[in-house]
C-alpha cells in the first residue's frame, strides 16, 4: 500500500528544507506544491498565470486550481510507493479532496508532521531565505549558508530570493496561516495521525527526530 506523509508548518517553518532530506532517506518523491506552482509561473502555462496574482499576495490559491494540480501530480508513476507531501493540503477542503485521492490510488496519509516554529522566527528565516534556480535547494545566509555565496552548493546554479518574501507579503502569508491552515492540526490530531515536531532546533536535529518519527509510522 502507498504511503503518504503530510508536512505541516508555517510560512518559514523549515517544510522544505526537511522534506528534501527525509524525501532522500526514504526515497519517496518530494511534492511541494508551491515549487509546482512556481515552474508554471516561470513557464507561463495557463495555471501558472492564474496562480501568479494570488502568490504575489501571499493568499492561498483557490482550492479547486491546487487539488487538480496535486491530483495530477500524485497520479503519476513515481508515487506508486507513496510520497512526502509539503505545502498540501493547507485547506480542511484540500484535506477531504487529498483523503479521497490517496484512497483511489489504494493509499492513505500515514502520518503528519508538524513542525512548529515561533512567529518572530519565521519573519527571520524567511527575509535570510535563498533557493537555488535549477532544483530549488533552500539555503539560509546565517543558519545553512553556501559555500559560496549566492551559488547552489548542490548544482552550481544562481541562488535567488523569493518576491513573497518581501516583509509585508511574509506577514500576510502568516496571517493567512492561522486563518485557513491552522484547523488542519485539529483535523490530523483527531484522526490521531499528527506529531508535534519542534522546529526551532538546528536543522540536522529536526531531521532526526523527523526521520525517527516517519520510520515509526510507515
Ligand atoms: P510555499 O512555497 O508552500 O510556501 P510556504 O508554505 O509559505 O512555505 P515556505 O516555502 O515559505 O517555507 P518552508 O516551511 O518550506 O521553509 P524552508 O524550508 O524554505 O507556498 C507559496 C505560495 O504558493 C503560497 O503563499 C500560496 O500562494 C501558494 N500555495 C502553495 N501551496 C498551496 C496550497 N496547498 N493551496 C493554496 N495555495 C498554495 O525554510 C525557510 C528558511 O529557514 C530557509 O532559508 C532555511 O534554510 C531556513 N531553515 C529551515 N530550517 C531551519 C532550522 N531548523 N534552523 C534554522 N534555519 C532553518
Amino acid at each position: 500500500m502507498p504511503k503518504f506523509i503530510v508536512f505541516l508548518g508555517p510560512p518559514g517553518a523549515g517544510k522544505g528544507t526537511q522534506a528534501q532530506l527525509v524525501a532522500k532517506e526514504f526515497d519517496f518523491p518530494h511534492i511541494s506544491s508551491g515549487d509546482i506552482f512556481r515552474e508554471n509561473i516561470k513557464n507561463r502555462t495557463d495555471l501558472g498565470l492564474k496562480a501568479k496574482g494570488y502568490m504575489e499576495q501571499g493568499d492561498l490559491v483557490p482550492d479547486e486550481l491546487t487539488i487538480s494540480m496535486i491530483q495530477e501530480r500524485l497520479e503519476r508513476e513515481d508515487c506508486r510507493d507513496g510520497a512526502i507531501l509539503d505545502g498540501f493540503p493547507r485547506t480542511p477542503a484540500q484535506a477531504k479532496s487529498l483523503e479521497k485521492i490517496l484512497a483511489d490510488l489504494g493509499g492513505q496519509v500515514n502520518i503528519v508532521p508538524f513542525i512548529n516554529v515561533p512567529e518572530e522566527v519565521l519573519v527571520r528565516r524567511l527575509s535570510g531565505r535563498w533557493i537555488c534556480r535549477a532544483e530549488g535547494h533552500v539555503f539560509h545566509e546565517l543558519h545553512n549558508p553556501p559555500k559560496k555565496a549566492g551559488i547552489c552548493d548542490y548544482d552550481g546554479s544562481e541562488l535567488y530570493q523569493r518576491e513573497d518574501d518581501e516583509e509585508e507579503t511574509v506577514k500576510n502569508r502568516i496571517k493567512v496561516y492561522f486563518q485557513k491552515t491552522r484547523p488542519l492540526i485539529e483535523y490530523y490530531q483527531t484522526a490521531g495521525l499528527l506529531k508535534e515536531i519542534d522546529g526551532d532546533k538546528p536543522i540536522n536535529d529536526v531531521v532526526e527526530e523527523l526521520k525517527n518519527v516517519i520510520s515509526q509510522a510507515i
